[in-house]
């Protein structure tokens, strides 16, 4: 039977939820109009995050006792964007701060997890702090390794999410696109990563053909069946695909992704 978060558990979170709602509260009666949305959809987010890492881990089978930390690395692994914001007025850390680094920070100085173990403070905040990284160090093992897996599965999901929202109703803000030109082709640097069943690095997007290019290699990077499964049955695939140029580029991508989902979800 799958584990569910326990009533104890489940009063502990109300009361970090607590904290998060009066933190964000005091960002957004600071901030302007634009900037309240734009933290609001992060606020979203880390909601999101928070439910999807939930279900992941229920889906594992974990334990109460992390499933908890699964919850709270979701809840809080973004709260850094708001002082990002409030600084910078943008959400893009290659012109600001590591996002990641500064949700740390924010939960340290604040003392927010001073409840736990310090091990286990250790673990969630280190989990938070990879996040947003290439990839997992190797020396994460255990525990460490269990939540910083759900919890960048959890956020490549529901940053799918924003994605498809963005292409299918055209909501949400430009900055998705980082600024890149529109394009009429795809890199060969970002097929060649693309076909090698690698991430496509950022350093080799140049326009937005290859980011959603390099948004699908993000599959290679999922860790477990039920998030393929909740990506692949909302869609969000397809809603990327769709919307590259036809041509022998997109036939490949596509096929390369059919077979990886095959032969991961063994359908
Ligand atoms: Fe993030």
């Amino acid at each position: 039977m799958k584990t569910t978060l326990n009533r104890p558990f489940r009063q502990e979170m109300i009361r970090y939820q607590g904290w998060f709602g009066a933190f964000s509260r005091a960002f957004l009666s600071n901030a302007s109009k634009t900037g309240r949305e734009a933290m609001g959809l992060k606020l979203v987010h880390s909601q999101r995050v928070r439910h999807l890492a939930l279900t992941l881990g229920e889906d594992l089978d974990i334990d109460q006792r992390a499933l908890f930390l699964s919850e709270l690395c979701g809840l809080f692994h973004d709260i850094g964007r708001l002082p990002q914001f409030e600084k910078y007025g943008t959400f893009l850390d290659a012109k600001s701060e590591d996002h990641a680094l500064l949700s740390v920070k924010v939960l340290k100085e604040n003392q927010v997890l001073k409840d736990l173990k310090d091990e286990e403070r250790q673990v969630v905040l280190d989990a938070i702090y990879v996040h947003n990284k290439f990839s997992i160090p190797e020396n994460f093992k255990g525990l460490k390794l269990t939540l910083s897996k759900i919890l960048r599965d959890a956020d490549k999901i529901d940053i799918w999410r924003v994605f498809d929202e963005f292409y299918t109703k055209g909501k949400g803000s430009n900055e998705i696109n980082l600024g890149l030109p529109p394009g009429d082709a795809i890199s060969s640097e970002v097929m060649e990563d693309f076909s090698s069943g690698r991430i496509v690095r950022l350093e080799n997007v140049k326009n937005q053909l290859d980011f959603m290019v390099m948004r699908l290699s993000w599959l290679f990077d999922i860790n477990f069946k039920a998030s393929l499964k909740i990506i692949t049955q909302r869609g969000y695939i397809d809603t990327i695909l769709e919307r590259l140029p036809q041509g022998e580029e997109r036939r490949l991508i596509s096929s390369k992704l059919s077979r990886f989902l095959k032969e991961r979800l063994g359908t």
